[in-house]
């Protein structure tokens, strides 16, 4: 705007209101150089300064910020003492804040990624009411300028940009992955709390019954303490009663993966896992034995099984079934034609486990098993890795079809007095 122009328009604004003495403007730029493509922020801000002698005084009416634009000024934001900043259409997308309240008067108003269109020249423009009760009107104006960076600049820009944005795309990654685990974690959770099993007091301890034979046993399954007069303590031991006056006592217990089998030799002596109707478990050799001398040492054992994929039942039963002191827990089982491909080709093996090998061959790491193993391993490895389908680790029996591809879903090995009538 030439000199004249700025001069008739004072003019004008001077006829209306009479003096500037009082209240002064200010007007700042931030930066007052846009370089294209590089500067991300850039604002104007308006200030009205009252005069010290008259501070607080005079009344700020308006403040507004203006853009000359081919030689007119258009206002761009205005504030008031009623409103909250208001950006114009013309300011396209600007943000403003302000405020006229004596202490603070002031107006902002500020772009993202200015381009060359926003440099020239910014008025600060104000109008007030003195203590005097004259009109006053006060403006300064700023010269914003443009230029474009150096090649190498940008270059350089573009490159840290470019390494920004790998960072924090490293960032989101992770950030995702942690989510996933995060939420594969919760599933997990989820399904872990589903399958926990109830409180044995839900299943109440049937004190008074004196075994799993007990005829106060109803069919299904008992948890129930049983003393052997041996005089050691009492064992927990769940019964499965298939038929009123006939439970099995259950010493294995597998069906949904939940508790790790591959154990040393310490845990298979004491036992695993809860002993309940909805939770895997071992009950340990040591109660194992003890419970078998209790019942005279003559004792029949029961094997159920369902097949993974097929859900079909298998039952063994050996009506011979032995396993010997603590030196190894030897395991006597016969009286079953297996054809040598079931657990009697085991009898007469000790119990081995990955510390405690027993089998002079068959490395526990082998079958990922505590079990009766011998120098060839054999063909029953029901301790072995639930949830794999096939395979020397799997939980498999291979008498059944005569084949190796085939493992189980759920087991349960049981036993009781033998000879009895057995009622399959
Ligand atoms: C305008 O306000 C913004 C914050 O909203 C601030 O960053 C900027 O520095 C202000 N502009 C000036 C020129 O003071
Ligand atoms: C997150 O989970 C989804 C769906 O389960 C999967 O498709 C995606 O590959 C996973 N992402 C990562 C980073 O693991
Ligand atoms: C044994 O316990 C059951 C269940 O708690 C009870 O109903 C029954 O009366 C008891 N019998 C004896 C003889 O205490
Ligand atoms: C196997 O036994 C279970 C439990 O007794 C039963 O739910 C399932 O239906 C049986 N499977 C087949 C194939 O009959």
């Amino acid at each position: 705007m030439d000199f004249l122009k700025k001069a008739v328009i004072f003019l004008l604004t001077a006829c209306f209101y009479v003096s500037a003495e009082k209240v002064t403007a200010e007007i700042a730029a931030l930066p007052q150089k846009i370089r294209i493509g590089l500067t991300t922020d850039f604002s104007i801000r308006c200030l009205a300064i009252p005069n010290q002698h008259d501070a607080g005084l005079s009344k700020i009416l308006t403040l507004s910020i203006k853009k000359v634009q081919n030689d007119v000024p258009v206002t761009l934001a205005v504030v008031t003492p009623l409103s909250a900043a208001n950006v114009m259409p013309e300011a396209r997308a600007a943000k403003a804040h302000g405020a006229l309240d004596h202490s603070t008067n002031y107006l902002n108003i500020s772009w993202k990624n200015p381009e060359s269109d926003l440099a020239g020249e910014y008025i600060c423009e104000g109008i007030g009411v003195e203590a005097s009760g004259k009109n006053i009107a006060f403006s300064d104006s700023i010269f914003v300028s443009y230029e474009y960076a150096s090649t190498e600049e940008y270059v350089s820009t573009l490159f840290q940009l470019h390494k920004e944005l790998d960072q924090s795309q490293a960032k989101l990654k992770a950030a995702y992955t942690a989510g996933n685990k995060t939420q594969s974690e919760l599933v997990e959770t989820q399904t872990r709390l589903s399958r926990r099993q109830l409180p044995d007091d839900c299943i109440p301890v049937v004190s008074n019954a004196t075994g799993c034979d007990d005829p106060k046993l109803t069919v299904g399954y008992h948890i129930l303490e049983i003393v052997p007069k041996d005089g050691l303590g009492p064992i927990k031991v769940l019964c499965h009663v298939r038929i009123q006056g006939e439970g099995w006592i259950v010493f294995q217990k597998r069906f949904d993966g939940s508790v790790d089998f591959y154990r040393n030799f310490r845990d298979y002596e004491v036992g695993f896992g809860t002993v309940s109707p909805t939770t895997e478990y071992w009950l340990g050799l040591e109660n194992l034995r003890r419970l078998l001398v209790d019942n005279g040492d003559e004792n029949g054992l029961r094997v159920d099984m369902t097949e993974r994929g097929t859900a079909f039942n298998f039952t063994r039963i050996y009506p011979i079934f032995r396993v010997g002191p603590g030196d190894g827990y030897t395991l006597i089982a016969d009286g079953y034609s297996d054809g040598g491909k079931g657990l009697s080709e085991n009898s007469g093996a000790k119990f081995s486990t990955y510390d405690n090998d027993h089998s002079l061959g068959c490395p526990s790491s082998l079958r990922l098993a505590g079990w009766w193993f011998h120098e060839g391993c054999g063909f029953v490895n029901l301790n072995g890795l639930w949830g794999l389908a096939s395979g020397e680790a799997s939980m498999f029996w291979y008498e059944i079809y005569n084949h190796p591809t085939h493992s189980m879903q759920a087991t349960e090995m049981k036993f009781r007095p033998f000879p009895s009538p057995v009622r399959v």
